[in-house]
């Protein structure tokens, strides 16, 4: 009886132990990991080095008139205005918007918002109209580690607005727009890319920009811009469309294969910076500028069936500093794109990853320092700016040594 009674305890702490490892390994295989973060030219894993140096390339490589360049339009390659410190990241360089607002609605300039600052032509060269009484710069964004952004399922960005608080400190509820994802007919899908989140899929980013930043025609955006509202056909040589749609995948995967901005560690593990990311997060900046998100799990079918989470990008953490939706901060440009009329006033939180490689901040690029940044935080983020006037200027320091460290 004794024997037998071991031997059952015996089998049963075989089996617990069976089940821990078992526990163990499957957690192991599905749990969240770190998405790799680094400004080192180098894979993120979804393809090999070589077709990520190759698609890097077409992103860097200058456009000419006999490849479609223009006729109007703003620089010759993506990499002139995502450069950074590497390829990708982001740039000093603005654009241009304009239209006109006469109290209740909002009018693109004729030939819509976006004023090129290049034509190949200095006949078609758009200006702002007298008319046109609302003008803004917008910077140049980063687009590393994107990949990983556009991997957000719809929903985790629709629980984060609704954790944001409507009352005790303000209202700080995130606008959730969907916007049309152009491969996928136009079906619509949670926005999160662009200053007004005019965008949910990179692919639709990269053919929007081919366009509008280069005035290169693809089959996703086949028509020429005008200038100012006038046809540009004259100057125009090239058939559309001028790429075939190769260089726009080459966009995409080059975005997608890349690694997030990485943190400055060394920086990071300062004592104030770590008092300064305490602040952060005591003062509020992190309901808007939210530090932790996990992206969909691996297989998870997204942009309206046109892409599937592959393993390099699917159930990864990332630190964005940003909730990807829109806020009226009281710095509004003004400017109406994909969200409607509401969202005139409302910007995107810009994610905060690499943000010490920026010298000119916000969407216009006129905060100079990050105390001015913070000042003109009106709006939506009152609540938080008062609490940042409340703290003692070794605080305030710290706070700006912690974003330093992004
Ligand atoms: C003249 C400068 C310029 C050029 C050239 C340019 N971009 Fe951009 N890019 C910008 C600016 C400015 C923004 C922010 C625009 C906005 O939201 O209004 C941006 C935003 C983006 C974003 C959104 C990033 C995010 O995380 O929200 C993507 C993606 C992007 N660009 C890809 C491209 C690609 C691909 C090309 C080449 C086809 C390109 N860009 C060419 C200036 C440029
Ligand atoms: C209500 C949401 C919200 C809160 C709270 C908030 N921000 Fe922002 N933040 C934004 C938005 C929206 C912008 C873009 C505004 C613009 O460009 O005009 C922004 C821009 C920034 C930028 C500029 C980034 C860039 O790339 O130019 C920094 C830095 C920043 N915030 C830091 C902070 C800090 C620090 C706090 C806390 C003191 C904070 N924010 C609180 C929404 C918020």
């Amino acid at each position: 009886m004794k024997s037998l009674k071991v031997y059952v305890l015996g089998f049963f702490v075989v089996i617990c132990v069976l089940i821990n490892v078992v526990t163990y390994k499957v957690e192991g295989q599905s749990g969240p990991t770190e998405a790799p973060a680094a400004f080192d030219n180098q894979t993120n894993g979804l393809v090999p080095q070589a077709t990520f140096e190759a698609d890097r390339d077409t992103f860097a490589e200058q456009e000419f008139i006999a490849d479609g360049l223009g006729p109007v339009y703003n620089a010759q390659s993506c990499g002139e205005c995502h450069q950074n410190p590497v390829t990708g990241a982001i740039s000093q360089i603005t654009e241009l918007r304009a239209g006109r607002f006469d109290g209740v609605n909002f009018t693109e300039a004729a030939g819509g918002s976006l004023i090129n600052d290049r034509a190949i032509d200095p006949s078609i060269q758009e200006r702002v109209a007298d008319s046109n009484n609302v003008r803004t710069f917008r910077s140049s964004l980063n687009v590393l580690g994107d990949g990983f952004v556009e991997a957000i399922s719809d929903n985790t960005l629709i629980a984060i607005s609704q954790q944001q608080p409507i009352q005790s400190i303000g209202l700080i509820r995130g606008e959730v727009i969907r916007v049309p994802v152009l491969e996928a007919n136009n079906a619509l899908r949670v926005a999160r890319f662009g200053w007004k989140n005019q965008h949910a899929s990179l692919i639709s980013f990269a053919a929007d920009a081919y366009l509008n930043e280069m005035g290169i025609t693809s089959p996703l955006q086949p028509t020429e811009n005008t200038s100012n509202g006038n046809s540009i056909a004259a100057f125009d040589t090239v058939a559309d469309p001028e790429d075939d749609g190769d260089d726009i995948i080459a966009f995409a995967r080059f975005m997608r294969a890349s690694k997030v901005p990485p943190r400055d560690t060394q920086l990071a593990a300062t004592a104030d910076a770590r008092a300064g990311s305490q602040i952060f997060d005591q003062i509020g900046c992190a309901i808007c500028h939210v530090r932790n998100i996990t992206t969909a799990p691996v297989g998870t079918v997204i942009n309206a069936g046109q892409f599937t989470v592959p393993a390099a990008l699917g159930n990864k953490v990332i630190h964005p500093f940003s909730d990807f939706l829109l806020h009226d901060v009281g710095t509004g440009d003004g400017i109406v794109q994909n969200g409607g009329p509401s969202t005139r006033n409302k910007l995107r939180t810009p994610p905060l990853w690499g943000v010490r490689s920026r010298s000119r901040l916000m969407h216009d690029g006129e905060a100079l320092t990050f105390n001015d940044t913070i000042l003109r935080h009106r709006g939506e983020a009152t609540a938080v700016t008062l609490l940042y006037l409340t703290l003692s200027s070794t605080q305030k320091n710290q706070l700006s040594t912690f974003l330093r460290s992004l």
